[in-house]
């Protein structure tokens, strides 16, 4: 997983802290490599390159560069045989971070909170990835739409998700991440879902998002 948000709540909620030392920052400037970046998390097998601060003040200084765009990716490109996945976390609005993120990526998740505005910022990162494909030929694929923060109770979280599954050009994911409290209570104590209460309904949700994701690559297989 790699942290790309200068929030770096990734980095914390994995382990507790924000992260001292070494991070991506330093990752994109060239300073240090990735083998030098590259953590354990208390997960098998899930390692980790934190965040911080830092990566806001990249920038400021990736405007003026040529290739802006392609920092992360470039930096990406020697790990990407070693996993079977990377995940990279973004900053929620759209910026040279998000689009060195999108550019590094072959494919987006994109997470919709069950509310009303998010319908609205969705669109504006359809067309995101649409001018990614058309005039940068980056050829992004969208792997899916996840309804997140889902109360069923609510009934405009109902006509969110009702509406999403309907319209959105994409796949949405089956699966529903609902409200639940041990998702929320699990940042605070730096903890991961999985180790912090792995039989809650908010670990099962995630656990199925996951087996939905890993079976999207057979489909892939398929097709090629
Ligand atoms: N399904 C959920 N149920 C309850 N609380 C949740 C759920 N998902 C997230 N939260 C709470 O909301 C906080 C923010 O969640 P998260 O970091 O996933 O959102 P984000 O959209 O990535 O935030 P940001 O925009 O700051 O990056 C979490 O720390 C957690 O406390
Ligand atoms: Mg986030």
């Amino acid at each position: 997983m790699i942290d790309f948000d200068p929030q770096a709540n990734a980095t914390s909620s994995l382990t507790g802290i924000r992260s001292a030392g070494n991070n991506i920052y330093h990752g994109l400037t060239g300073s240090v490599s990735y083998d030098q970046l590259i953590r354990f998390s208390d997960i098998l097998n899930y390692h980790y390159i934190p965040s911080s601060s830092d990566l806001s003040g990249a920038l400021v200084e990736l405007v003026s560069m040529s290739g802006r765009e392609y920092y992360l990716r470039n930096f990406i490109h020697n790990l990407r045989q070693q996993y079977d996945y990377i995940l990279i976390d973004l900053p929620p609005s759209l910026s040279l971070l998000t689009l060195n993120g999108l550019i590094a990526a072959d494919e987006v998740i994109i997470p919709v909170q069950a509310e009303y505005y998010s319908l609205e910022g969705l669109s504006e990162l359809l067309q995101t990835v649409d001018l990614l494909r058309e005039r940068m030929h980056h050829p992004l694929r969208v792997a899916g739409a996840v309804v997140t923060l889902y109360d069923k109770r609510e009934r405009l979280a109902r006509d969110v998700a009702k509406n999403l599954r309907t319209h959105f050009p994409y796949r949405v994911f089956d699966v529903e991440i609902p409200r639940a409290v041990s998702l929320a209570e699990a940042p605070g104590f730096g903890k991961p879902i999985l180790i912090y209460d792995p039989n809650s309904i908010g670990a099962n949700a995630y656990r199925r998002l996951a087996e939905e994701v890993i079976a999207l690559e057979g489909g892939l297989k398929d097709e090629l």
